[in-house]
Formats: C-alpha cells, sequence, structure tokens
C-alpha cells in the first residue's frame, strides 16, 4: 500500500511510519515539524508543510498524486488541552482547519481512505467504560477539535465516498524504541519521572474517589498498539465507505496510585506521593470499551503496563543522553 502520514515526524505518527515501512508499504511523510522531529524518521521522505497554511491544500494535493497515495493517516494537530483552553480559535485553526485542507486535497486528487487520530477528550465527563455509542460532549476546545473533525469527516463521506475510520485513543504512553518516546511532559507518565528525576515527590490529586484505592483511573494503552492499531484499520479500510469511530485502549484500568508505583519502581525510587486535594473536572474513572475495534479488525491492545512504564523510562534516558 502507498500512504501519506501527516503528523509523521511526531511520537505515535512515528511509530506508525515506521510499522509501515517495516513491512514494505511506501511511506510519505507531510509535517511542520512544530513539535516532531526529523530525526525519529530519517529514512522517510518528509514534505515540510504546516497544514493549516494557504498552500495546504495543493501541497496535500502534488503530494498524494507523486506518490500515487491509496490512503492518508492523520495524526498532524496540536493536543494541549490547557493550551486549548486559552487559545480556542486557533486550535480549531490548526485541528480543523488543517482537516479541512487535507480533505480538499484528497477529493482533488481522488484519495478516498483515512484513518484519522481522534481522542477519548470527545467524552468530556464520561465515567466508567466508555463505548462509541456513549454521548461525546467534550468539555474542553481541544476535544471539541476532534468531535468536530469526525463530523467533518462524516459529511466528506456522506459526500464524495470518503472510507475513514476515526480512532479514539485514550492514554497513550511507553516508545517501540528508546529514540522514539514522546518528548512532551502532557501526561502522568512524563510528570512523574520528572517529579522523581527532580527529587520530588509525584502527586496525587484526590484520594477519595470511588475507586478500589481512592484515585482516578485511565486506561494506559503502549504506542506500538496504537500503531499496530491503525495498520489493522487501515487493511480492513480497503473497500469500505462512510465514517466508523473507535476506541483505542486496553479496555483495563490503572489507578494513579498503581501507575506511580510502577514509575517510582521503574525510575528506583522508594519516594512517597503526596496526596493534594481534587482537581475540578476529573472524572474518577474513564476505561475503553474495546469491542468495536476487536470484531471489525481483530485488533487488541498486547502490551503490559510494565511494557509501557519501562519503555518510557529507556526512551527517557534516551532523550537526555543526546541533549
Ligand atoms: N499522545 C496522546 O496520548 C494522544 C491521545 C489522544 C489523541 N492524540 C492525537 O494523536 C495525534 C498524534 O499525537 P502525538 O502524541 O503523536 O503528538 P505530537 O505532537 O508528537 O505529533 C504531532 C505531529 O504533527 C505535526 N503537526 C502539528 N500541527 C501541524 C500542522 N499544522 N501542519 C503539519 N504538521 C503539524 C507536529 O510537528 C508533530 O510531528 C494528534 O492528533 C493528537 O491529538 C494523542
Amino acid at each position: 500500500m502507498r500512504v501519506m502520514v501527516t503528523g509523521g515526524a511526531g511520537y505515535i505518527g512515528a511509530h506508525a511510519s515506521l510499522l509501515l515501512a517495516e513491512r514494505g508499504d511506501h511511506v510519505v511523510i507531510l509535517d511542520d515539524l512544530s513539535t516532531g522531529s526529523a530525526a525519529r524518521v530519517a529514512n522517510v521522505p518528509l514534505v515540510q508543510v504546516d497544514l493549516a497554511g494557504d498552500s495546504a491544500r495543493q501541497v496535500v494535493a502534488q503530494t498524494l498524486r507523486e506518490h500515487k497515495v491509496d490512503a492518508v493517516m492523520h495524526f498532524a494537530a496540536r493536543k494541549q488541552v490547557m493550551e486549548s483552553v486559552r487559545l480556542p480559535a486557533w486550535y480549531y485553526q490548526q485541528n480543523v482547519g488543517a482537516l479541512a485542507n487535507l480533505l480538499l486535497g484528497m477529493e482533488d486528487a481522488g484519495v478516498k481512505r483515512l484513518v484519522f487520530s481522534s481522542s477519548a477528550a470527545v467524552y468530556g465527563d464520561a465515567n466508567g467504560a466508555v463505548s462509541e455509542r456513549d454521548d461525546a460532549r467534550p468539555v474542553n476546545p481541544y476535544g471539541e477539535t476532534k468531535l468536530v473533525g469526525e463530523r467533518l469527516i462524516a459529511s466528506a463521506a456522506s459526500a464524495w465516498g470518503l472510507g475513514a475510520v476515526s480512532l479514539r485513543y485514550f492514554n497513550v504512553g511507553g516508545a517501540g524504541r528508546p529514540d522514539l518516546g514522546d518528548s512532551a511532559a502532557l501526561n502522568l507518565i512524563p510528570i512523574v519521572f520528572d517529579r522523581l528525576a527532580a527529587g520530588d515527590p509525584p502527586l496525587i490529586f484526590g484520594d477519595d474517589y470511588p475507586t478500589p484505592d481512592g484515585t482516578c483511573i485511565r486506561d494506559y494503552v503502549h504506542v506500538m498498539d496504537v500503531a499496530e492499531a491503525h495498520l489493522a484499520v487501515l487493511d480492513s479500510l480497503t473497500s469500505s465507505t462512510g465514517h466508523l469511530s473507535l476506541n483505542i485502549g486496553t479496555g483495563t484500568g490503572t489507578s494513579v496510585r498503581e501507575m506511580i508505583r510502577a514509575l517510582s519502581s521503574a525510575a528506583g525510587s522508594d519516594v512517597i506521593p503526596v496526596v493534594n486535594a481534587r482537581r475540578s473536572g476529573d472524572p474518577a474513572s474513564v476505561v475503553a470499551a474495546v469491542d468495536d475495534i476487536h470484531r471489525l479488525t481483530g485488533w487488541s491492545a498486547k502490551r503490559s503496563l510494565t511494557d509501557i512504564v519501562g519503555s518510557a523510562w529507556e526512551s527517557r534516558h534516551n532523550s537526555i543522553a543526546l541533549n
């Protein structure tokens, strides 16, 4: 297959690009390198372009034609929730505007297969095991841009026969190789490692939730499992039109306290975490229902929490050694 990967120089997109290349698919990456790094995907052709910019539609169409692309994986986006609260219009421009340009370019070039990086953020304050049939009510502009993106894709599917799947990732972690880790400290894993490295105790926000150990529960999925899900979904898209949303998680929750224990053990630290008051807007438990993707593609997550934490720790050391 011949695949264009937007955001392929980023954390998750690089894992998917390398898996595609490894199995012999032709890959071309479109990325503005704003948060990505060309070094992650040194042997893959890369076109540097801002997908939200004026030339994007034309560059997309031209790249799709030149590389005779069959399908697109669209990872490129801004992903910081707090930043999206401060800069909502910019988030819509970057995430929704870029997607609109991409779809225009795909329509121009007649490319009709798309896998889109959505997010569990579309579910907002959902609690418990979340299914694709539950209400999607995002609670911040980042989540809104993902839901609007899904709707735009669904409309394009009705209008001109696009076949697309939006993948709603839960909490992605780990690395497939030490040099491919996530360089942004935006979730519990790098935040705890940063505190341990600074000699500070990890923080728990609330230990009085209705969960077994009182701390919040989330669904952590290994980035290699996420990348493999993309390939499974891409392969199953070959003859379908229309739009579908699928969760990407393990279906199993890990509490903040369990996660901090695993991270501290990887880091060889026995610092006791400090419990602070709850933060507003943190649901007690959010875990993916993953029956749909398994039924439709056969995919399910294979890697354990130990794999996630161990590979995240190794990649952190790799990035420190490089700096
Ligand atoms: N990491 C997670 O836990 C997580 C969870 C849910 C959803 N997602 C989604 O997955 C996708 C990939 O996330 P990631 O963690 O790899 O992030 P990342 O920041 O590492 O990768 C994003 C890539 O897109 C590129 N990019 C951003 N804006 C662009 C633009 N306007 N034009 C061209 N390139 C642009 C960046 O340079 C980067 O290489 C994003 O859409 C994100 O919203 C991530």
